[in-house]
């Protein structure tokens, strides 16, 4: 099966094409920029196309030269960047995700999988997990441009039957994974422990996040793309809850010289201060697509500190 990445070069997407190439698919990765690490890490195992998709001309032309089966649209600006550059980030991820999805239906794509996310829901006090069934009232900059794009996804399958599917990912860990969304602050406050780096985080302590590991989220992208068909058209995908206290009180348990203060920054604040209460219900991945969180905390910390050791030994 051809599969076309958008964000291809991005931190999900190199990830998730790893994983496609390993159960042996065709994968083209489009991002309007790839790295050297992402060319040296993906190699010749993947087709590279470098356009900016809100240049709707060129993005439909590789469409067209492409013919994907599926596509996988990741391109977006994240949390914090939306707040930073609104302008750019509308234009990425409501009128880049529009022109996504009219594309693929113009080529005859088979599947459309958005990454949407948690910062979707919106939470001002304790309620019981957020089933993907919730009304939606998203608060910041991303989570509308976040929330719109899952609109039209609804849209396209109701009126032409485009076989739209959504993932609402929690706010993602993994080494690497620090800047551009608010949630980084957690992969920001392990990777400087782990260096020996003093850490400000830019939230109170009890500021908290929806959280996954890399690994859970790229398996629950995964098996959303090549299920066949799917019961529902929008899945929660998150390992729970945490707050920037209670991580930092896990890295002092691994790492107990971690020198971590507090000091909150209002443009992450400003996306994250909403997420307090946001605990996602994840029980529809599991029944649908057979996907279980393997990393919870504090069993990812662990994994992250492998990661980070790993890659310190190899360079
Ligand atoms: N990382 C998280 O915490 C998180 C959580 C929930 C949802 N998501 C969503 O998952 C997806 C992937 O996230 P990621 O962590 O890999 O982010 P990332 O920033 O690493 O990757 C996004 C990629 O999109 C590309 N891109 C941006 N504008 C583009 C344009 N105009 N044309 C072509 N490419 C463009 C960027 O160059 C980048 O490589 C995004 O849609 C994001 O909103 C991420």
């Amino acid at each position: 099966m051809r599969y076309l990445i958008t964000g291809g070069g991005g931190f999900l997407g190199v990830r998730l094409a790893e994983r496609l190439i390993a159960a042996g698919e065709e994968v083209v990765v489009l991002d309007r920029f790839f790295a050297p690490t992402v060319r040296a890490r993906l190699g010749d195992r993947v087709a590279y196309q470098e356009v900016d998709l809100t240049d709707q001309e060129r993005f439909w032309a590789v469409l067209t030269a492409v013919q994907p089966e599926v596509v996988v649209h990741l391109a977006a600006l994240l949390s914090e960047e939306a707040e930073i550059e609104p302008v750019r980030a509308f234009l990425v991820n409501v009128v880049g995700t529009f022109l996504a999805l009219e594309g693929s239906r113009r080529v005859g794509v088979r599947r459309f999988v958005f990454t949407s996310s948690a910062a979707v829901y919106d939470a001002v006090e304790p309620v019981p997990p957020l089933t993907e069934d919730v009304p939606l009232q998203p608060y910041s900059a991303y989570g509308m441009q976040k929330a719109t794009g899952e609109a039209w996804c609804l849209y396209y399958h109701r009126r032409y039957g485009l076989d739209a599917r959504i993932a609402r990912p929690a706010a993602v860990l993994g080494p690497g994974r620090t800047w551009g969304a608010a949630g980084g602050f957690a992969a920001q406050m392990v990777e400087a422990a782990a260096r020996g780096e003093p850490y400000v985080c830019p939230l109170l302590p009890e500021d908290a996040s929806p959280i996954i590991y890399h690994r859970d989220i790229v398996e629950g992208l995964w098996r959303l793309a090549r299920a066949e068909a799917v019961p529902a058209r929008i899945y929660n995908f998150g390992a729970g809850q945490v707050t920037a206290g209670e991580l930092a009180r896990l890295i002092r348990e691994r790492i107990p010289s971690a020198r971590i203060t507090f000091e909150p920054r209002e443009t992450v604040r400003q996306v994250v201060r909403r997420w307090r209460y946001v605990v996602q219900d994840c029980r529809r991945a599991e029944r649908d697509l057979g996907w279980r969180v393997e990393y919870p905390l504090p069993r990812m910390i662990d994994a992250f500190l492998a990661e980070l050791e790993l890659a310190a030994g190899d360079r």
